[in-house]
């Protein structure tokens, strides 16, 4: 099968002709139809994923159809279209057990703990966890962003940061997860404020909902008390920055919450001081597991959520390695999808 392949961090991957994967028991194949481009595969392409060995076949942000069933898998055939949570859980963990496959401790990441969806096919394991059956009316490309960023923003804004309509929520950055969490709180019936450094990421993100956009300076907090009238009570990194997690703590109210989804490699100093005294909260944010796909595909199907709004440009593999790259050099407005 045709892939891309990184050889070395950093440098340009390279397509190629490489073995495709083999069913394994209690998992699946799929033949990826569309496989979104995220910037965690960006940072794994840096280097700053201890779990990647190289030669490595980056994404992990997929769709497609089952080209393979593995001994002891029930309830899934040949040509069923589905879509996978990027941590794919174990299932049987503590973790697991109770419900959090989103931190399971026996987790496995296509395109990170081995060769994920950049890719013509792509394995899938512990397929009884982590399949979620696509709808027939939801096509391949809109898919794909629920295995990662339209997924994960869902969790983080409605689980984990538990926003409620009529509130302030700050959006730091705005592209695949920070766009999706823009989509989601504003259909929740939060007052979004989305904040980025490119005004057409700004103006996409005023059309799916944002009430307020704010172009990034390294003096925004000011404005963004003004417009929340004393500080906001959700804030959100969707960028990853050690300079964001600086404003975004800075422009929450007393008792406020700091959801954390983009990636901090190099980590980050927090005013501890300032956390207990105002009793922030500091939340992480991983993923969604398959189970609570439900609420969020009704809500699609619906209509009060349209993450294929989100879908700016479509590319083929081979234009995948340079696309990559370019991410170094900032983020192109809206969600960029794969068709291998
Ligand atoms: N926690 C999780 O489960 C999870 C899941 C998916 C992605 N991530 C991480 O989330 C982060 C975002 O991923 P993405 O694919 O949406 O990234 P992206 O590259 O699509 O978007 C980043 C956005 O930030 C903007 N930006 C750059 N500098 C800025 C600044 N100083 N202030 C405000 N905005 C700025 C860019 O213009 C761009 O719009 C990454 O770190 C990714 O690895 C985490
Ligand atoms: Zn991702
Ligand atoms: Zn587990």
């Amino acid at each position: 099968m045709r892939a891309v392949v990184i050889r070395r961090y950093g440098v340009l991957p390279v397509v190629e002709e490489v073995a495709a994967p083999e069913v394994e028991p209690g998992g699946v194949v799929l033949k990826v139809e569309a496989t979104g481009l995220c910037r965690s595969d960006w940072h794994g392409w840096q280097g700053h994923d201890p779990d990647i060995v190289l030669p490595h076949v980056p994404g992990h942000e997929l769709a497609g159809t089952i080209a393979a069933v593995g001994a002891g898998v029930s309830g899934w055939a040949v040509g069923d279209r589905v879509t996978s949570p990027f941590i794919c859980a174990c299932g049987t963990c503590e973790q697991c057990l109770a419900g959090n496959q989103q931190v399971c401790l026996r987790q496995l990441q296509p395109g990170f703990h081995y060769w994920g969806s950049f890719a013509e096919y792509v394995a899938l394991p512990f397929a009884a966890v982590n399949l979620v059956r696509l709808p027939d009316a939801l096509d391949f490309g809109t898919a794909a962003g629920l295995g990662c960023r339209f997924a994960t923003s869902f969790r983080a804004v409605r689980q984990v940061g538990r926003v409620a309509a009529g509130e302030d929520v700050v959006i730091f950055g705005c592209g695949g997860v920070g766009l999706s969490a823009v989509m989601i709180a504003s259909a929740l019936g939060a007052r979004v404020i989305a904040v980025d450094t490119n005004p057409a990421a700004l103006e996409l993100a005023r059309s799916y909902g944002a009430a307020e956009v704010v172009l990034s300076s390294s003096n925004v907090v000011p404005e963004l008390l003004e417009l929340t009238d004393g500080g906001a009570q959700v804030t959100m990194d969707a960028l990853g920055s050690a300079a964001i997690v600086q404003s975004a703590l800075t422009a929450l109210r007393p008792r406020g919450r700091h959801i954390q989804v983009g990636l901090l490699p190099g980590g980050v100093q927090l005013d501890v001081g300032r956390l207990i005294g105002q009793e922030l909260e500091w939340l992480g944010s991983h993923g969604m597991p398959a189970h609570a796909y439900p609420e969020m595909l009704a809500l699609v199907a619906s209509g009060n959520l349209a993450p294929d709004k989100l879908i700016t440009r479509t590319i083929t593999l081979d234009e995948t390695p340079t696309a990559l790259a370019a991410l170094t050099n900032g983020t192109p407005p809206g969600v960029t999808v794969i068709t291998p």
